[in-house]
């Protein structure tokens, strides 16, 4: 259950206490001078609560990661309300872990960076309170962070990539195609209609009860997907991918849903088993799903690929497209996405599945990006609020689709 409150205000809590008794427990000694700029970032946009304080050069000089998806696992979803409290119970622990970890006091930061749309409202507002008090008590810079930007950005500390760039982001809450042209500038290609692809993926994995399984049962919707599909069988359903007349780089996964829903009960009824018993055919469904997903996916990525091409906003060799997001690390998916670079002479660049996930690292890193071109820096936090929704970029959607590429086909032997 997803429950969206709009309404929930940023300094719902007086947490403020906490922010000083974590502040406290710090001994600034005289420091020795930092001769690079140092950045904390702190990421609570979601059902992750994550710090990391990054330097100019791309080192992690700390990190910590409290993770709610065991506790939204059980529930069956992200409850909201469950989420912020978890978020205000692990912020001033996973904050001092970070900054512990990299040996360094606040007054050395450069800035603060922190995410503060798009999210869930109720999340974004504890990451929002926590760092505006830690930004008033030591008179640090603050640089509001899109999740969607750090995200595409992550690629380029790990590795030396260059503007522009196509990222496709695909998580469990965003699906979006965009061109990378600067820090903040990104053209908006396609994104989802409806829900995201994790979101899919965990939905029918809770369908298919997998919970249940005794291989799968920590894990989250999609990592147990593409684990069971590993021993199942794709062709034993025959299943069409969303939005084949769309000529446009815009995804669909609600409908691909529903179609599995619909296999799971004539499944049931076959095998004569109850709702919430796993099916023999679980993982021949999990190899269809993780099939129709990754072709879906690879189509609209080349799409994107041949109207940049076209348009002169990627090079014709040697271009570069960013896979990140938390599906991102289904290596099934990747595998697709391979072939379509293949196909378009393009390279295909992934982060490390850590950072592929929602992390404070990548916040960081956009801090420090944003600090190097001087962009979104602020030196006064009055008035500032959270955004639960924020399209990224310039959206070109329409014109993506009035060009009406039709796309060659691949072969998809995964
Ligand atoms: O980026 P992320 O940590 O959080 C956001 O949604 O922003 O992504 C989490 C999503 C979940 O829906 C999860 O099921 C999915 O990523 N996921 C995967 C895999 N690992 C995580 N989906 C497919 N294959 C995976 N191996
Ligand atoms: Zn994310």
């Amino acid at each position: 259950m997803l429950i969206l409150n709009k309404t929930a205000g940023v300094f719902s809590k007086p947490s403020k206490s906490k922010v000083y008794g974590f502040l406290r427990t710090f001994n600034f000694h005289p420091e020795p001078q930092f001769l690079h700029k140092l950045v904390l970032g702190i990421e609570t946009s979601c059902d992750d609560t994550a710090a990391a304080v990054v330097d100019e050069t791309g080192k992690v000089l700390g990190e910590a990661i409290h993770s709610q998806t065991e506790v939204h696992l059980k529930t069956g979803g992200i409850i909201p309300p469950v989420a912020q409290q978890l978020h205000r119970e692990n912020i001033e622990r996973i904050v001092q872990e970070a900054l512990s970890a990299s040996r360094i006091s606040p007054r050395e930061l450069s800035a603060i960076a922190t995410t503060i749309k798009p999210g869930l409202a109720l999340s974004l507002g504890v990451g929002l309170s926590f760092s505006v008090q830690l930004v008033k008590q030591f008179k640090k810079p603050f640089i509001p962070i899109h999740h969607m930007e750090a995200h595409a950005l992550t690629i380029r500390l790990t590795n030396k990539v260059e503007f522009p760039f196509l990222v496709l982001l695909i998580s469990g809450g965003h699906c979006l195609l965009a061109l990378v042209r600067g820090v903040s500038d990104f053209l908006l290609l396609g994104k989802s209609l409806d829900i995201a692809p994790g979101d899919m993926l965990d939905k029918v994995a809770r369908r298919l009860s997998l919970i249940r399984h005794p291989e799968c049962s920590i894990m989250s919707g999609g990592k147990a997907i593409e684990h069971l599909a590993k021993q199942g069988n794709r062709f034993h359903f025959d299943i069409n991918p969303p939005m084949q007349q769309a000529k446009n780089c815009d995804f669909s996964f609600s409908g691909l849903q529903h179609i599995i829903d619909k296999i799971i009960m004539q499944k049931e009824k076959e095998e004569g088993i109850e709702k919430g018993q796993i099916l023999s055919s679980a993982a021949d469904i999990a190899a269809a799903v993780q099939h129709t997903t990754a072709c879906h996916v690879a189509k609209r990525t080349h799409r994107a690929i041949l109207f940049c091409k076209q348009r002169d906003l990627l090079p014709h060799s040697n271009a570069v497209v960013v896979v990140s997001g938390g599906v991102a690390s289904n290596l099934y998916i990747r595998r697709a996405l391979e072939i379509v670079a293949n196909a378009t002479q393009c390279t295909l660049l992934c982060p490390p599945p850590r950072l592929c996930t929602d992390n404070g690292i990548m916040i960081a890193w956009n801090g420090i990006e944003r600090l190097r071109v001087g962009l979104g820096i602020l030196h006064d936090t009055d008035g500032i609020r959270y955004e639960p929704k924020c399209p990224l970029g310039v959206d070109i959607s329409k014109e993506v689709e009035e060009a009406a590429i039709k796309v060659p086909s691949l072969k998809m032997k995964i």
